[in-house]
């Protein structure tokens, strides 16, 4: 049994919690920091260490990054201040915390942690991940594979950025009715839907815990569509997975 501290960044907040990696479960109750403002590189890591000063941790982490992650440099930053683009990013949270860190994007670990212990678990074929939130995040799996770093939350619909239009946090800057929010959504799916054909389609982030509210109200889609099981623990727990499957030698998490 691998015990994990896993960290999820988000836009708006930074959650933390030791993971059993073989039940997926939280073995400690989940902190929460504010995510800061501007999200730096200083002030995240900063925010970081304190969580895991937090649980007077040791071992290793697993973090996410709500951006493109190639081998633990960030890429892109929609949501948190753009000096993070071309940082290594697992160098940096390494020599702040001293713990052996595995980064990878927020979605990715929502997706592997949802495809072991939740929502699609044992589902071959093609099964995408959708993370409605500050942004929208994607992860993409094929027979349980993971193509990582897939950004379909930017794809453009109506000459804007989807995630501009269909995100939780547009529902709320707009002041949007669960009826209007959810043709958006519906919209976005169809396009996603046409571009990919997955036979599952699973709705996560905070969102999915009213999933009541809005999935009966999308029409016209072939995939089915589910809301996560681990709704917003998914990338903590997804985080520790990563760590774990490099501690074990492997290149990510294999299902
Ligand atoms: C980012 C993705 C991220 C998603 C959810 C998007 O703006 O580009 O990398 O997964 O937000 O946080």
């Amino acid at each position: 049994m691998a015990h994990v501290l896993g960290i999820d960044i988000g836009g708006t907040g930074i959650k933390a919690a030791p993971v059993d990696t073989a039940t997926g479960e939280l073995t400690a109750e989940r902190q929460k920091l504010p995510t800061p403002h501007p999200a730096t590189p200083d002030t995240v890591v900063d925010v970081v260490a304190q969580l895991v000063q937090a649980f007077d941790w040791t071992g290793p982490a697993g973090v996410t990054f709500p951006g493109v992650v190639v081998d633990g440099v960030i890429h892109t930053a929609a949501n948190l201040d753009h000096a993070w683009i071309g940082v290594d990013a697992a160098k940096t949270f390494e020599a702040a915390t001293k713990l052996a860190v595995t980064m990878l994007n927020d979605a990715d670990a929502a997706g592997v942690a949802e495809m072991r212990f939740g929502a699609g678990s044992g589902v071959g074929g093609t099964v995408l991940l959708l993370t409605l939130g500050t942004g929208i995040g994607s992860a993409l799996f094929v027979d349980g594979v993971l193509v990582p770093n897939t950004e379909f939350g930017h794809i453009e619909i109506r000459g804007k950025d989807a995630e501009r239009r269909a995100s939780e946090l547009a529902r709320e800057e707009h002041d949007l009715s669960w009826g209007a929010w959810a043709g958006r959504v519906d919209e976005y799916l169809s396009h996603v839907e046409a571009l990919l054909s997955p036979g599952l389609i699973i709705v996560g982030g905070g969102i999915s815990r009213k999933a009541d509210k809005f999935l009966p109200l999308l029409t016209g889609l072939r995939a089915k569509v589910v809301p996560a099981a681990l709704h917003n623990d998914a990338g903590i727990v997804g985080a520790a997975m990563a760590a774990d499957a490099v501690g074990a030698g492997h290149a990510t998490v294999r299902l």
